[in-house]
């Protein structure tokens, strides 16, 4: 099973994708790593895992249209099962979303539905909530808004800072995606329909 990641940043979930692969624990192999952001610290940690790096400049392109045409056309010629979106910091157009529906996943730093879009850590703590943490979802046209596949909890304490919160929900990040992708790749985590199902039966 062949797995492209896209990132645009320091790929500390893509470390540990390729760590669980490493250790024959991802079911499958990443093919890929494809950056918008041409000085993405995680195209290092690709080239360091002897993995193809590629690098596609958004600015390059006129308009968000054609820049996801031209990343569809590169995603293609690896010729992915699942496409794992890992940091990238991007709004996906519906050509794209629907191009591959049901073969990408996402991670995202909250608990879903709570915290979409930005600074969940900080929104979190000026809440006050208690609990906090990280979701694997499939992607869907609505932004951070897609089925929850699995999902890890932290506590809040009254200690916790913006950049202490982060850490924590990144250690279980790292737990989770790699668990999720497996699944995935096993044929047991699929979308049917509006649903995310696993072992056929709706999560
Ligand atoms: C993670 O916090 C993830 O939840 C969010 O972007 C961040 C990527 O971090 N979608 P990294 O590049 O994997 O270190």
């Amino acid at each position: 099973r062949r797995v492209v990641v896209l990132i645009s940043g320091s790929g500390s979930n893509l470390q540990a994708l390729i760590d669980a692969q490493a250790h024959d624990e991802l079911g499958g192999e990443i093919v890929a790593v494809i950056s918008n952001q041409a000085d993405a610290y995680g195209l290092k940690r690709a080239r360091d895992a002897g993995i193809d790096a590629v690098v596609l400049p958004h600015r390059e392109y006129d308009s968000r249209e054609a820049y996801d045409g031209a990343l569809i056309k590169v995603i293609e010629r690896h010729e992915p099962d699942l496409i794992v979106l890992a940091g990238f910091m991007r709004i996906l157009t519906p050509r794209f979303v629907n191009r591959f529906l049901g073969r990408m996943l996402n991670i995202h730093p909250s608990l879903l539905p709570a915290y979409q879009g930005l600074h969940t850590h900080a929104r979190a703590l000026s809440d006050g909530v208690a609990e906090h943490g990280c979701s694997v979802h499939f992607v869907t046209e609505e932004l951070d808004g897609g089925p929850v596949a699995l999902q890890a909890e932290v506590a809040i304490t009254p200690e916790d800072t913006e950049e202490s919160l982060k850490a924590k929900v990144q250690a279980r990040e790292h737990l989770i995606f790699p668990i999720a992708v497996c699944w995935y790749l096993e044929g047991r985590l699929r979308l049917e329909g509006d649903a995310a199902t696993m072992d056929g039966t709706p999560l």
